[in-house]
Formats: structure tokens, sequence, C-alpha cells
């Protein structure tokens, strides 16, 4: 069979493919793109970053039969859409959100969607609010800013059930910037997520850890 005239041949076209491929089949593009506006918009203090692996985090879920997951950081909640259209049918997210305008607008694309009775968003910072959850949970997904990560490992092994999965996002910010505050930590968390016992955790390129609590 003739190779297709575009068929990538380099780690650089390897990524544009499946970028390019990603974004056409993303349903939830949409609230991809007014995160990225909602950005601009608010002004620098803002780290509404879309999570770039919406589709991951839904074959992940998908994959996992998950059933109760949490979510720290929902911002405009481009990823708690895809949790949540991926997980089992009666599925819920609860993602918590310290910005009360994130979560408003947060709380607009869940209804839009139409999963405004499946997605629950907690407002508060999430280094007040996880101490107060109580599992077991099937998967939870990290993503808010990293200058506490250092408080939340021992709850997210304390929240997961055996078996459960523990998705790490923003644990390599360094090549946009060695500023941004938080990297010490996030570089500590690193590590232990590695030597911890009750985990077992694989780091993806793309810079997503993944953690199955044993
Ligand atoms: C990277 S964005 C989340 C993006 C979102 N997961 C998505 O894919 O669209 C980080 C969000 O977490 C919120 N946030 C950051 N640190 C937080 C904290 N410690 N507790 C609660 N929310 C936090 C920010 O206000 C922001 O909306
Ligand atoms: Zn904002």
């Amino acid at each position: 069979m003739p190779l297709p005239p575009d068929e990538p041949d380099s780690p650089e076209a390897i990524e544009a493919w499946i970028h390019e491929r990603m974004r056409a089949h993303d349903r939830f593009a949409d609230v991809y793109d007014a995160s990225e506006r909602h950005r601009e918009e608010h002004g620098p203090e803002c780290t509404v970053y879309p999570s770039g692996s919406g589709p991951v985090l839904g074959t992940l879920a998908a994959a996992t039969g998950a059933k109760r997951i949490l979510e720290l950081g929902c911002g405009l909640g481009y990823s708690a859409l895809w949790l949540a259209f991926a997980s089992s049918p009666d599925g819920r997210v609860e993602t918590i959100e310290q910005d009360d305008g994130h979560a408003a607008l947060a709380r607009q694309n869940f209804q839009q969607a139409g999963f405004g009775d499946r997605v629950t968003v907690l407002l508060g910072r999430a280094v007040d609010l996880l101490p107060i959850r109580t599992g077991p949970y099937d998967l939870i997904f990290c993503d808010s800013d990293i200058d506490e990560y250092g408080a939340y490992l021992d709850h997210f092994v304390r929240l997961l059930r055996p078996g459960g999965l523990l998705i790490t996002s923003n644990l390599f910010l360094g090549r946009y910037s060695l500023e941004i505050p938080g990297l010490g930590q996030a570089a500590a968390y690193r590590d232990r997520i590695l030597r911890e016992q009750r985990l077992l955790t694989a780091f993806l390129r793309g810079g997503l850890a993944l953690s199955v609590r044993k």
C-alpha cells in the first residue's frame, strides 16, 4: 500500500498530526477556545490554561469505568466536561475552583453541554477543601496551580480507592519559565509520587503523571 503524501516522518510532524486530529475530534473545543479567550481578557493573574489532554483524560476515565471523580482546578470546565462525558453513565465529577468568576462560567458551560446534573463545582482553595472530602474516588485529576502541591499527596492517597487513578498535570512548568511560583513543590511532588509505596507511577511525554493507588 502506498504511503499517504502527508505521512508524518519526524517527531515534530507526529506531534502536529496528533494535535490536529485530536483538535478536529474534540467535542468540547468550544469550551477550550472560550477558556483561552477568557485568560486573555482576565489578565496576567489568570491561570486558566485548559488541559492539552482532554481526550486522554476522557479515555482514561472510560477505561477505568470511573463513577466518582474529583478534579482540582476547574477553570471554565473543559477537562471536567471530558471526564464527565467519558465516565460511566451515572458518573459524577466534583471540581474544585478558587475563583468565583471561573466557577460561574464553568457552571454555565456544564449546563449548556447538558452535564449540569453530573458536575458539581466546589468553590474554594484545594488546600482547604481536600481535608474535608471523603472517599472513595475512582479518579482524581490534579490541575491546579502548583504552589500548594506539597499539601495534596497524602489526601490523594487517602481519597483514592485501591486501583483508583491519580492523574497529575503541571509537573514540568519550568519549560515555560523558571519564575513560576511553586516549581520546587512540583519537583518534590514528582519525586514523592515515584517513591510512594502505595502508588505505581508513570510519566507521559506530554507531561502528565499517571499513578495507580495500590
Ligand atoms: C490550569 S487551570 C485548570 C484548567 C482546567 N482543568 C481545564 O482543563 O480547563 C487552573 C485553575 O485552577 C484554579 N486554581 C488554581 N489553584 C487553585 C487552588 N489551590 N485551589 C482551587 N483552585 C485553584 C485557577 O483559578 C484556575 O481556574
Ligand atoms: Zn480567569
